[in-house]
């Protein structure tokens, strides 16, 4: 049969984190500060339905943060002491049998201001120590560039990726870590989720919005200097590391109609349309011509330099990433209060078909297997789940052990949809589920909302041993990745 039967026998299996909710040592070797260390906790009581509320931060805020004014907790800040306890860390994550291990690098620690002249020798050093560790478990790092962690001096100075001198600096920071790590990483990803800069500005682009003009005129150019620079970093990506791979990340929102009213599956597709948009450009070279009428519509002019469409054209992306964790549904007509907790798209609804995760989030594992076929469909370049996973309170019983079939149950789900969509002809590349040791969660700053295999002992207030200790799905995840997705 020429139907591929299960995983291939290179394929990618790991763990996906953000330097920024695991390593702590925020003020630690010669590190500067970034914009996720501005963002504090915030109890539950006090958040906003959208996710974007709790973190669109104003300059304000970050005046009064920097002379102590503002009172609180910045658990980003803290990580779980990924800093310090990385050997350990590595160590489990190579009993586990990773292939792959995603993580990110906190810009700030290598240029601490964003726009230095010169990078910061200890923050390359303990990247280099991290990567060291990782090949001597024969792992291999897939390193994000940029995961919500925009230094917080350009922002001071630049408002972020709204201006185009940002470019400049990334394109100085790329090009530092391609030479420096050259023959220790061999898989890159540009931005982490670049949908998000579209939704929350500073988390995205370490834009404050109250010193824009117009919002979303902003938000747009600070995506098209992200789009600019990523593909300067593909180019010296692999003029540098010929035998690498640079890939894109985007924050998947498979989108459904709420019935077969053409009213909500029109909806639905420009839903699609409007998510797809940042792949159409980082694989296809181009803005698709959909978006047009939105700029228009939206008093948006965009600014763009002689040779930028040169450049998005000619170095496209070798393969495309994103994050999967659930499925939204939208109603053209959405009868009031139904509205899905989780989801960050207006008129979107409940689906009744699906289950909801404890912060509304609907479960949704075949619309995994339709993301793979509609993006391999419409880009036939390698797939990779760099970003999958369920965010549950866990509880630890006398013995310290956690049992959570609940974890396994949706994640069994989900590689199961994976395989059905190789079966089908996508080309995936590897599967790195989110947070394989607990960390801060980045729309909460919450520690109670564990993703891991592995338990860290921290509560939401900070306070714990930092022990780290094998839940459940550690054994099961183990067993996965040994029979290569067979026995799930
Ligand atoms: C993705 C991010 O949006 O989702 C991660 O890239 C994040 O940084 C993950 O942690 C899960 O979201 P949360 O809010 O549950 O941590």
């Amino acid at each position: 049969s020429s139907v591929i039967q299960g995983f291939p026998k290179n394929f990618l299996w790991g763990g996906a984190t953000a330097a920024n909710q695991l390593e702590g040592g925020y003020n630690e070797g010669g590190k500067g500060l970034s914009s996720a260390d501005m963002i504090a906790y915030i109890p539950k009581e006090q958040r906003s339905k959208e996710i974007s509320h709790a973190m669109e931060i104003t300059s304000e805020r970050i005046e009064k943060i920097l002379s102590g004014e503002f009172e609180a907790r910045f658990p980003k800040r803290d990580g779980i002491d990924f800093y310090h306890r990385y050997k350990e860390d590595i160590a489990l994550f190579a009993e586990l049998g990773f292939k792959v291990f995603r993580m990110s690098l906190h810009w700030s620690r290598i240029f601490p201001n964003g726009y230095d002249e010169q990078p910061n020798e200890e923050g390359l050093q303990f990247y280099d120590d991290v990567f060291d560790e990782l090949l001597k478990h024969g792992i291999q790092p897939l390193v994000t560039l940029s995961h919500y962690e925009t230094p917080l001096g350009l922002t001071q100075k630049y408002n972020g990726w709204v201006s185009r001198e940002v470019v400049e600096h990334y394109t100085r920071y790329a090009e530092t870590v391609f030479r420096r790590y050259k023959d220790k990483v061999k898989y890159w990803l540009t931005f982490n989720e670049i949908n998000v800069i579209t939704i929350s500005a500073f988390t995205g682009g370490g834009v404050v919005v109250d010193r824009l003009d117009n919002k979303l005129q902003g938000m747009y150019q600070a995506l098209h200097h992200q789009f600019v620079a990523s593909s300067i970093a593909t180019k010296l990506c692999h003029e540098i590391i010929p035998d690498a791979k640079i890939g894109c990340m985007l924050a998947r929102m498979e989108t459904y109609p709420n019935s077969c009213n053409p009213e909500d599956i029109r909806k639905a597709q420009l839903a699609n349309q409007m998510n797809l948009f940042f792949t159409d450009v980082h694989a296809r070279g181009e803005y698709p011509k959909f978006m047009d009428r939105y700029f228009e519509e939206n008093n948006i002019v965009l600014h763009k330099e002689d040779g930028d469409d040169e450049l998005l054209k000619q170095y496209t992306v070798d393969y495309i990433s994103f994050s999967y964790y659930m499925s939204i549904t939208v109603a053209e007509n959405p009868e009031g209060g139904n509205e899905a907790a989780g989801n960050l798209v207006a008129g979107s609804v409940m689906n009744p078909y699906l289950e909801t995760s404890d912060w509304g989030w609907q479960i949704d594992p075949i619309g995994l297997r339709v993301t793979l076929n509609a993006m391999y469909d419409r880009y036939q370049k390698p797939l990779f789940i760099v970003e999958n996973g369920l965010g549950a309170y866990d509880k630890v019983e006398a013995d310290g052990s956690v049992h959570d079939p609940y974890r396994i149950d949706y994640l069994r789900k989900h590689i199961e949809q994976m395989k059905e969509a190789i079966k089908d002809g996508v080309d995936l590349m590897g599967y790195t589920a989110w947070g394989p040791i607990d960390l801060v969660s980045m729309s909460t700053s919450e520690m109670s909302k564990r993703y891991g295999f592995i338990y860290v002992d921290q509560d939401d207030d900070g306070n714990g041993t930092l022990a780290r200790s094998r839940k459940d799905s550690f054994a099961w995840y183990k067993q996965v990745i040994a029979s290569n997705g067979e026995q799930l």
